[in-house]
C-alpha cells in the first residue's frame, strides 16, 4: 500500500469528525487525494449494519458477541471494498474509528475476553494496521455535555451506545488509554479539550512528518 491510513478514535463528543473535516481539508489544498470513512459504515453493506447496531429496533436485546462480530463484519467489508484499494492507489484514508474502538468498547466496555476479540479483529482487518491513530481525548464530563447538547439540539434520539450509563463510558476511556499506553508509536494522544484550531495543528504535528516519509520512499 503507497497511501496512508490514519483512524481517529475516542469518546462520542471528542470531535472526531470536525478534525477529520479540517484534516481533510488541510490535505486537498495540499493536492492530496482524500477518503473520508466511518465505522461501523463506510460502504453500502456497512451502513445497513450500522443502522443495526445504532438504532434498528431489533437491536435492542443485542448481545456483546452480536454486536463484537456485527462491527467486524462491517470492517471485513470496507477493508476489502474501500481502504485497500483506496491505499495501492496512494490516496489518503481517514476512518471515524478503527479495531481500537472494538477493543475499547466491546473488550474494556462490554467486558469481553481480549482473547476473544482480538482473532476476530485479526481476521476482519488483515495486514491493514494504520500507519498512525490519533486518540482525541477529553475528559467525560466534557464529551457527556456535548453528547447531550449534540441532541438536544438535533432532536436526534439517542442511539444504544449513546444510552449507556456513565460507567461503561468510564471502562471505555480506560480501554482507549490501556491501547495508547501499550502502542505509543501508533497510537498518539491529542488533547482535544481545547480551541479547535489548536487541536487540528496539534494533529498536523504528527501526520506532517509521516506525508514527507511517504513522498521520499514513493
Ligand atoms: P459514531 O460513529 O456516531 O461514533 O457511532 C458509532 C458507535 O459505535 C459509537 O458509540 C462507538 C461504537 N463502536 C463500537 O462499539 N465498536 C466499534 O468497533 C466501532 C467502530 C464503534
Amino acid at each position: 500500500m503507497s497511501g496512508l491510513f490514519i483512524t481517529f478514535e475516542g469518546t462520542e463528543g471528542a470531535g472526531k469528525s470536525t478534525h477529520i473535516r479540517l484534516l481533510s481539508e488541510r490535505l486537498r489544498k495540499l493536492g492530496r487525494t482524500v477518503r473520508e470513512l466511518r465505522e461501523p459504515g463506510g460502504t453500502p453493506l456497512g451502513e445497513e449494519i450500522r443502522h443495526l447496531l445504532k438504532h434498528h429496533p431489533a437491536g435492542r436485546g443485542m448481545t456483546p458477541e452480536a454486536e463484537l462480530l456485527l462491527m467486524n463484519a462491517s470492517r471485513a467489508q470496507l477493508v476489502r471494498e474501500v481502504i485497500r484499494p483506496a491505499l495501492d492507489a496512494g490516496e489518503v484514508v481517514l476512518c471515524d474509528r478503527f479495531f481500537d474502538s472494538t477493543v475499547a468498547y466491546q473488550g474494556h466496555g462490554r467486558g469481553l475476553d481480549l482473547k476473544l476479540v482480538e482473532p476476530i479483529i485479526a481476521a476482519a482487518v488483515g495486514e491493514m494496521i494504520p500507519h498512525l491513530t490519533l486518540f482525541l481525548h477529553v475528559p467525560l464530563a466534557v464529551s457527556e455535555s456535548r453528547r447531550l447538547s449534540r441532541q438536544n439540539e438535533q432532536g436526534a434520539p439517542a442511539d444504544r451506545f449513546e444510552e449507556s450509563e456513565r460507567t461503561f463510558f468510564e471502562r471505555v476511556e480506560r480501554g482507549f488509554k490501556t491501547i495508547a499506553a501499550a502502542e505509543p508509536k501508533r497510537v498518539r494522544i491529542v488533547d482535544a479539550s481545547g480551541k479547535i484550531e489548536a487541536i487540528a495543528d496539534a494533529i498536523w504535528v504528527h501526520v506532517e512528518p509521516l506525508l514527507k516519509n511517504r513522498d521520499e520512499r514513493n
